[in-house]
C-alpha cells in the first residue's frame, strides 16, 4: 500500500442527539482525501470506561468540549502531521502515547476516538475502498443481525421502568434488510398497541417507546403482542434485555431507583431464570453490576448455557477486563463501544480477543449519538454478527441501519 501522509487535522464542537456538545474531527490527507468522524456519548457510562473530557465551564452546563478542540487543533494536529503516515496502528499507538495516561484522561477518549476514526475514514477514501473493506479486508462479508431497542427505560427514559432496554432481534430472517423490515413492522405495531391502551407513545433516547407500565413483565408481554400483531412468531423474533444493572448497584446491593425496590444478586439471577423460562429471551446485557465479578460467575453458570450474557459496563471494550472475564467465566459475549476505549486499534484488539475465545461480539451505539455511521462498517469489517443501534426511529439511529442497507446492496 502506498504511504500517504496527513496534511490537516481539525477539531470541532458539534451537537449529539441529546443536544450535548461532542467532538467532531476532519482529517485531510496529502492526496486531498478527507475523513470526518464524530464521537458518541453515553448516559449509563461504566466507571471503568476511558475518560470523556468536558470543559466544566459555564457553557452548556459544563459539557462543552472546547478544551478537546484546542488539543486537537494544537498538539494532536502538529504531531500527527509530523508522523507522515496513515497506518492505523501507528496513528493509534502514537495517540495513546501522546495521551500518556491509563484512561486517556489527558486528551480525552472523545478527542482521541474522533481523530482515530477520521484517520481511518480518510485512509479508506485514499485507498478508494468502503470503510468496512478497508478495515476488514477481503474477509469482511457478514451483515450483522440487528438488536432493536423498541422500549426504553432506565437512564434513557423518564418513565417508571428500571430495565434500560427491551430489544427485539430477528433470528430467523434470511437477510439484514428482511430482519430490519420485520422489526420495523413490529415497532409500528407496538406504537399502535400502546396508543390503543391509552399509553404514552413518546420515545426515549434511543428511539424506543417510553410508556409507564406496571412491570418489566408487562413490557415483555406487550412486545410479544406486537410481534404477533405484526404477523410474526416468537420463533422468528426473540427478545433481548439490557438491564444496565450497574446503575442500581451500591454497597453490594441492587436498588431499582424508579420502583424503589431492593434485590440481592441472587434474587436478580433467579428473576432472570424465571424470565428466560417464561419468555423467548435470547440475551441479557449487564444483568449484574460492573464490579460484581462473583455474581457474574454465578449468572454465567446458571444461564450461560442457555442465553447470551453480554458484558457492557463489565468489559468496557477493554482487553484487560475481557481477559479477566474469560479466565473467570464471566459472560459469553461482549458489547463493543469504541468510545469506551478510545482508539480503533484497541477496539479491534478486544473484538479479536473475544472471537478467539468464543465470546459473541455485539457492536453498539451510545445513547448520545450522531449522524456518524462508523459502527455499521465496523460490524461488517469484523463479521461481528450482531449490532445494537436503537429503534428504527430518529436519524441518529436509522443512519446506522441505512448504512447497513446500503452495504448489503452494494457489497463487493
Ligand atoms: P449508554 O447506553 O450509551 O447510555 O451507556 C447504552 C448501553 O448501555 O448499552
Ligand atoms: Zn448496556
Amino acid at each position: 500500500m502506498k504511504e500517504i501522509c496527513i496534511k490537516k487535522v481539525e477539531g470541532f464542537e458539534v451537537l449529539d442527539s441529546r443536544g450535548n456538545p461532542t467532538v467532531a474531527v476532519k482529517v485531510t490527507l496529502c492526496d486531498g482525501s478527507e475523513g470526518y468522524a464524530i464521537s458518541p456519548s453515553g448516559a449509563s457510562t461504566g466507571v471503568f470506561e476511558a475518560h470523556e473530557k468536558r470543559d466544566g465551564s459555564e457553557r452548556f452546563g459544563g459539557k462543552g468540549v472546547k478544551s478537546c478542540v484546542e488539543l486537537i487543533n494544537g498538539e494532536i494536529s502538529d504531531r500527527l502531521i509530523n508522523l507522515k503516515t496513515v497506518n492505523q496502528r501507528k496513528v493509534d499507538e502514537f495517540l495513546i502515547k501522546l495521551d500518556g495516561t491509563e484512561n486517556k484522561s489527558r486528551l480525552g477518549a472523545n478527542s482521541v476516538l474522533a481523530v482515530s476514526l477520521a484517520v481511518a475514514k480518510a485512509a479508506a477514501r485514499a485507498y478508494n475502498m468502503p470503510l468496512y473493506r478497508y478495515l476488514g479486508g477481503i474477509n469482511a462479508r457478514k451483515l450483522p443481525r440487528p438488536m432493536l431497542n423498541i422500549l426504553n427505560g432506565g437512564a434513557h427514559a423518564k418513565n417508571n421502568i428500571d430495565i434500560q432496554e427491551f430489544m427485539i432481534t430477528p433470528v430467523a430472517a434470511s437477510s439484514f434488510s428482511e430482519g430490519l423490515r420485520w422489526c420495523t413492522e413490529i415497532y409500528h405495531a407496538l406504537g399502535k398497541i400502546l396508543k390503543e391502551n391509552g399509553k404514552a407513545t413518546g420515545v426515549g433516547d434511543e428511539g424506543g417507546f417510553a410508556p409507564n407500565l406496571e412491570s418489566d413483565e408487562e413490557a415483555i408481554e406487550i412486545i410479544i403482542e406486537a410481534i404477533k400483531k405484526a404477523g410474526y412468531t416468537t420463533d422468528q423474533i426473540k427478545i433481548a434485555l439490557d438491564v444496565a444493572s450497574s446503575e442500581w448497584y451500591k454497597d453490594g446491593e441492587y436498588l431499582m431507583p424508579k420502583r424503589n425496590k431492593k434485590m440481592t444478586s441472587d434474587d436478580l439471577i433467579e428473576y432472570y431464570k424465571q424470565l428466560s423460562e417464561k419468555y423467548p429471551l435470547i440475551s441479557i446485557e449487564d444483568g449484574v453490576a460492573e464490579e460484581d465479578w462473583e455474581s457474574w460467575r454465578k449468572l454465567t453458570k446458571e444461564l450461560g448455557g442457555k442465553i447470551q450474557l453480554v458484558g457492557d459496563d463489565l468489559f468496557v471494550t477493554n482487553t484487560v477486563r475481557l481477559k479477566k472475564g474469560i479466565i473467570e467465566n464471566c459472560g459469553n459475549a461482549i458489547l463493543v463501544k469504541p468510545n469506551q476505549i478510545g482508539t480503533l486499534s484497541e477496539t479491534l484488539d478486544v473484538i479479536y480477543m473475544a472471537q478467539e475465545n468464543g465470546y459473541n461480539v455485539v457492536i453498539s451505539h451510545r445513547s448520545g449519538e450522531s449522524e456518524d455511521t462508523t459502527i455499521a462498517d465496523l460490524a461488517v469489517a469484523v463479521n461481528a454478527g450482531q449490532i445494537k443501534t436503537g429503534a428504527p426511529a430518529r436519524s441518529d439511529r436509522t443512519a446506522k441501519y441505512n448504512r447497513l442497507l446500503i452495504i448489503e446492496q452494494t457489497q463487493n
